[in-house]
């Protein structure tokens, strides 16, 4: 937008430019603003900021942009250069002050986990939307409750499942929707990273069970766990096998992030949540489900992918390649190449379009939370819940506590839902 209207502005003066406002992106009379308050200064908050910054030069139809209000974070420091980075107008080291703040309109909450509950639930009771990163909570109590407390207050709601959003996911979703790949008889989906696979790596807040609930299974088989009830449904059963492969870490100290290290002297402290897990399902209609886990999958940076296997076929897709389904459809293999065929994704593709007019780019994390964060404000417009809601979030919970206490009993469990 800037640029565009320094170029007319020379233009029109014959050379020379003009200020143009701080304005990120094009706007009309009839957009609504919708000011953000971002509980959180780490990781993801450069990726949830990324996508704002996005959203209305991706979807300028949408009639909602944001307006990137207040910044907060525990450390004074980290909510200052945070705000001064990420470009938010004030910061504040008190998330209370920033949920209940009548300029705010969206509460995004990227902290650790066990703020989620207390910080949705403040936020639902100002009237606040919300944008909560997974897992919803740490007990499928607590996030029952922000489901129903969203429910009754009237205000939209949206989690962090990133990956429900890419156009591939979508276009899975259809082909089973139309029967394009008939009963759907079974589903496997796997998330192995090896972020964690160093043992010297500090015992963050990740380790702790109280702070982050389940370890590898919450926070990235919750994922795999929202991917397989959206596509096929909710999962009613659970065999899980939950394994802690690293027992003990060293101490963390300072400031913390992704590849930081522990003090070689540091003491060591027990791993109080699951490194690697798998999980059998069953799905309401039968279907058969299996879930893998793992945050030390050496030699996998970032491994995430869902098949599912119907009566007419099966689709294959894995964020990695994120640019295409790998699709095989019984009976109309082609004589000559049976077997799967690459459907390289593209404009007609779910919201792809918003990205790229060609087929066969990948999209990523942060393009997809710009996918999140549209359907959360265009849900604000509408009055409705976005997708997926705190009651899909709610609902992944269920199953992940459904998992621990099957891994616990050595024994089929029931998912509540
Ligand atoms: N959807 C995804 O793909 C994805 C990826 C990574 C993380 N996550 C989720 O995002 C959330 C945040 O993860 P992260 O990796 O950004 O964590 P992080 O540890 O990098 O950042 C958390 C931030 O919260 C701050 N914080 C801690 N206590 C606070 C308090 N009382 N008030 C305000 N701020 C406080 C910390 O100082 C830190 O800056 C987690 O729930 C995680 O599961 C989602």
């Amino acid at each position: 937008m800037c640029w565009n209207s320094r170029h007319a502005d020379q233009a029109a003066n014959g050379g020379g430019t003009k200020e143009c406002s701080m304005t990120i992106s094009p706007t009309t009379d009839t957009t609504r603003r919708l000011r953000v308050a971002l509980i959180g200064a780490g990781l993801m908050a450069k990726s949830h900021t990324l996508a704002y910054g996005a959203l209305p030069t991706l979807f300028p139809a949408l009639g909602a942009a944001p307006e990137l209000s207040v910044l907060a974070d525990v450390d004074d420091a980290r909510a200052e250069s945070g705000a001064r980075q990420l470009g938010f107008s004030r910061w504040t080291s008190d998330w209370r002050e920033a949920v209940n703040d009548p300029e705010v309109d969206v509460v995004d909450i990227v902290t650790p986990n066990w703020l989620h509950y207390e910080v949705a639930m403040e936020a639902i009771a100002a009237g606040k939307h919300v944008y909560c990163e997974k897992p919803l909570a740490i007990t499928a109590k607590e996030a029952r409750a922000m489901w129903e407390a969203a429910r009754e207050a009237g205000v939209s709601t949206v989690v962090g499942f990133s990956y429900l959003g890419n156009p591939g996911v979508q276009l899975i979703k259809r082909l089973i929707d139309d029967g394009t790949l008939g009963d759907v008889w079974s589903i496997k989906g796997h998330f192995v990273v090896d972020a964690n696979a160093d043992p010297s790596l500090p015992r963050t807040w990740h380790y702790e069970r109280s702070k982050a609930g389940l370890g590898a299974l919450g926070d990235i088989g919750s994922h795999v766990i929202s991917l397989v009830q959206a596509l096929g449904g909710p999962i009613t059963r659970v065999f899980g096998d939950l394994a802690t492969v690293v027992p003990q870490r060293p101490e963390a100290s300072g400031a913390l992030s992704y590849g930081s290290k522990a003090a070689a002297d540091a003491p060591l402290l027990p791993v109080e949540n699951d490194d690697v897990a798998t999980v059998l399902g069953r799905l309401a209609n039968g279907a058969s489900v299996v879930i893998e886990a793992s945050r030390v999958g050496n030699g996998h940076p970032f491994d995430l992918g869902v098949e599912v296997f119907g009566s007419k076929g099966s689709v294959r897709f894995s964020q990695q390649d994120s640019y295409k389904v790998e699709l095989f459809l019984r009976g109309e293999e082609p004589a000559v190449f049976p077997g799967t065929t690459t459907v390289t994704l593209g404009p007609g593709h779910g919201d792809y379009a918003a990205f790229w007019p060609f087929p066969g780019v990948t999209l990523g994390l942060h393009e997809l939370k710009a996918i999140e964060i549209r359907n959360l404000f265009q849900a604000i417009l509408d009055g409705t819940q976005a997708y997926p809601s705190f009651e899909d979030g709610w609902r992944v919970t269920e199953v992940l506590e459904a998992a621990e206490r099957s891994s616990r009993a050595g024994a089929w469990e029931n998912v509540s839902h």
